[in-house]
């Protein structure tokens, strides 16, 4: 950086009339366009797999050139921010003193008026064999049966055990699905659940197609555009999470069912459904539903609808890995196909104890304790963001995410990362929005994606853990207004060798 040369002409000059380096730097950092000139970016620049490509003369990373033949696939958000997190102090030890809102993880412990949580697993002697690659026939029944339970009653078509795969966790569920996509163009949106973009890429078969979301149209999927590109761009398949993880918005009633139909007109649709319980309704008659699009499928065996959802988030056991994929018959037999070298099903005795807790009125009374505590956290959140003066601009109805706008923050913490650096030193995880962008690494210049004045909050955490990460986010934007940004932007604990032992 040349920090004097783009000196701005009358910063902060010192009683002599000259300006003092520091506030020449200060002034600099303020005007921050290119990443080059931020310190945080720089310690993302650093980590594996993190170069920009395209970029001539290539840099060589030798963390990427230690193993022949193997290429880092760059971090995910979720291990960048937890390295980062380690790199200032954070330990599993001392998780408590840190409140962590970048785990997209929901609370697991007991929440009001909730059926109590499962806290023994019976192993009998057979669960100790391998489990069948689609799974146990009795938790594929019942994952059929709450699904005609709750979206298909006085439907002619239901589905049954043979629509159903039981997989290890949602992204093995993914996995399984991107296996067996063949060469053709799939579809997924930006921003959108991190792991598309990686998982996509890993399967050389099929070419993922990005497409941007308008926070102008509170990122709605425009079904309309995306009936063109299927005609012009010949996409296959679509790939989307709904309710969508960052943003908290949802495709719900007549767009849902409209974009079902065009898994009728020989597109494939791959539904996330993970959030499908974490949605918030304005009236209290509302309470107690959720959103798939199971419901507005005609015939479960024609319609190439594939949903996937599991126990991470609606039941709150992200630990089990006991999750599933549903769609027509014989997508299900290519799952087993791709389970059987990807990952070998999912852990036998917790498929046997998930039967239970997939039990309708066990999971009517789930859900309903499950939106009324999310939603007083939500509230809560978004209440103390506004007395904090920083204002959601399109506060989530669904999920437990909030897709925050830094761009009214005074520079340099207006922007994701820098933001992100600045709350570590405060016991803060946040995640910085870039890692919802397309491949973030491998932009020439991260100021430019369109995610990058964005962090995602998660409310998933008790609400105490919440509050201690508001107290410092309302801290260091207190501090900013106060006595300016002069200490933000610089002084970052680069390394993990620097950190206390780990795990
Ligand atoms: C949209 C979405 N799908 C799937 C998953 C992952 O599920 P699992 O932890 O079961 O792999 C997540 C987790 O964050 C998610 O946000």
């Amino acid at each position: 950086m040349s920090a004097t040369s783009s000196r701005p002409p009358s910063a902060f000059p010192s009683r002599s009339g000259t300006p003092h380096l520091r506030d020449v730097v200060h002034e600099v950092m303020r005007q921050f366009k290119h990443e080059k000139e931020s310190e945080a970016h720089q310690i993302f620049r650093q980590q594996a797999g993190h170069q920009p490509k395209g970029v001539f003369p290539e840099t060589v990373n030798p963390e990427e050139e230690t193993v022949p033949g193997i290429e880092h696939p760059g971090s995910t958000g979720v291990i960048y921010c937890s390295d980062r997190a380690i790199a200032n102090g954070f330990s599993y030890v001392n998780s408590h003193e840190w409140a962590n809102l970048g785990q997209g993880a929901p609370e697991v412990g007991p929440i009001p008026n909730a059926p109590s949580r499962p806290d023994s697993i019976p192993i009998p002697v057979d669960s100790l064999e391998y489990a069948p690659t689609t799974g146990v026939k009795a938790l594929r029944e019942a994952v059929a049966n709450l699904y005609n339970h709750t979206y298909r009653q006085g439907k002619a078509s239901q589905y049954t055990y043979e629509n159903v795969c039981i997989v290890p966790g949602g992204r093995a569920g993914l996995s399984r699905v991107a296996a067996v996509i063949s060469d053709v163009y799939c579809s997924y949106q930006i921003p959108d659940y991190t792991a598309y973009d990686q998982v996509l890429s890993a399967f050389k078969r099929l070419v993922p197609v990005p497409t941007a979301l308008d926070p102008k149209d509170k990122y709605r999927l425009d079904i309309e555009q995306t009936k063109k590109d299927i005609r012009t761009q010949g996409l296959a398949v679509i790939i989307a999470s709904n309710p969508r993880n960052p943003t908290g918005q949802m495709i719900a009633g007549k767009d849902l069912k409209e974009l079902v139909s065009l898994s009728r007109e020989g597109t494939t649709l791959i539904l996330d459904e993970f959030y499908s319980w974490y949605i918030y309704p304005e009236h209290e008659r509302d309470y107690g539903k959720s959103v798939s699009s199971a419901e507005y499928v005609e015939n479960v065996d024609a319609d190439s609808v594939i949903i996937i959802d599991g126990l991470t988030k609606n039941w709150r056991l992200p630990g089990w890995r006991v999750c599933w994929v549903m769609g027509p018959k014989n997508l299900i037999t290519a799952l087993s196909q791709s389970g059987s070298f990807l990952d070998g099903g999912a852990n036998h005795p917790m498929q046997l104890a998930a039967i239970p807790l997939l039990e309708p009125s066990r999971v009517a009374e789930e859900k309903l304790s499950l939106q009324k505590h999310f939603k007083t956290k939500r509230d809560h959140v978004l209440k103390r963001l506004h007395d904090i003066h920083l204002d959601v601009d399109i506060p989530p109805q669904a999920t437990f995410y909030i897709w925050l706008n830094l761009e009214k923050l005074p520079p340099p913490l207006n922007n994701g990362l820098t933001f992100f650096e600045e709350l570590l030193k405060e016991k803060t995880i946040v995640i910085p929005g870039i890692f919802f962008d397309i491949n973030p690494a491998h932009r020439r210049n991260l100021f430019n994606s369109p995610c990058h004045h964005f962090v995602r909050l998660s409310f998933g955490p008790p609400l105490e853990d919440l509050d201690k990460g508001l107290d410092a986010i309302e801290r260091v934007v207190k501090a900013a207004r106060k006595e300016g940004t002069r200490k933000f932007g610089h002084s970052y604990k680069k390394s993990l060798e620097k950190a206390p032992d780990q795990i």
